[in-house]
C-alpha cells in the first residue's frame, strides 16, 4: 500500500508532533507517513523532536517574505514538492487564508485544545484557552480534531474528547491534562483514520 504522505506544522514544543512520531511507531498510524516537518520558527524545539526521529525539516517564517500571500506560496510550494497528502497543524500558529486551505480542501487537519464551539477562533491559542475555559467556571473541556477551511477552528469535526477540570487547576495543570488526556490519543487516530480515508480513494 502506497501510504499518504503527511506533512506536520508547528510552532512550538511540539508534543503533539512527537505523539504522531510514536504512534507512526507502535504502528497506531499505518495508513500513513510523515515525511515533512514545517515550521515557521527556526528555534522551535519541535524541530529537534523531527530531527531526532530522522524526518525531514523545512523553516518557512513569515517575517522573511513580503505578506502573508508570499508566506502562504512558500509554504504551498514546500508542501507540493513534498508530494503532501495530508497536513496536520500540531500547535501551528498562524491563521491560513482562504487560498491556503481551498488549495488542500479536507486534506487539512487541526489539533484544538478545547471542545469546539466553545473557546475556539481567533485569539483563542495555547495557554489562552485554558485561561478562558478556567475564567468561565467550566466543569468539562478537552480537545478536538478537525478539518480546516477558511474559518478559524470552524471546519467539520472529525473527533472529541472530554476531560474534567479539577479544583485548584491553573492553566498550565490543564494544558498538561487536556494533551495528555486528549490530544495525544485523538490527534493520532484522527491521522489515521483521515489517511486511511485518502488511500482508499486511490
Ligand atoms: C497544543 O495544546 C495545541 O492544541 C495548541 O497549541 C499547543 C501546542 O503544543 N494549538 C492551538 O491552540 C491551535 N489553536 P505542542 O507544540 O506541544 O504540540
Amino acid at each position: 500500500m502506497n501510504k499518504a504522505r503527511i506533512a506536520v506544522l508547528v510552532s512550538g514544543g511540539g508534543t503533539n508532533l512527537q505523539a504522531l512520531i510514536d504512534a507512526e511507531k507502535s504502528g497506531i498510524i499505518n495508513s500513513g507517513e510523515i515525511t515533512l516537518v514545517i515550521s515557521n520558527k527556526e528555534d522551535a524545539y519541535a524541530l529537534r523532536r523531527a530531527e531526532k526521529a530522522g524526518i525531514k525539516t523545512a523553516v518557512v517564517r513569515k517575517k522573511d517574505f513580503d505578506g502573508a500571500s508570499a508566506f502562504e506560496d512558500r509554504l504551498i510550494e514546500t508542501l507540493e514538492n513534498n508530494c503532501t497528502d495530508l497536513i496536520i497543524l500540531a500547535g501551528f500558529m498562524c491563521i491560513l487564508s482562504e487560498k491556503f486551505t481551498s488549495h488542500f480542501e479536507k486534506r487539512i487537519i487541526n489539533v484544538h485544545p478545547s471542545l469546539i464551539p466553545s473557546f475556539c477562533g481567533e485569539g483563542f491559542y495555547g495557554l489562552k484557552v485554558h485561561e478562558a475555559a478556567l475564567a468561565k467556571g467550566v466543569k468539562v473541556t478537552g480537545a478536538t480534531v478537525h478539518f480546516v477551511n477558511e474559518i478559524p477552528d470552524g471546519g467539520e469535526i472529525i473527533a472529541q474528547k472530554a476531560v474534567e477540570i479539577l479544583d485548584g487547576d491553573t492553566p498550565e495543570i490543564l494544558q498538561k491534562r487536556v494533551m495528555e488526556q486528549a490530544e495525544w490519543i485523538i490527534l493520532p487516530l484522527a491521522a489515521e483514520k483521515v489517511s486511511k480515508e485518502i488511500t482508499e480513494k486511490r
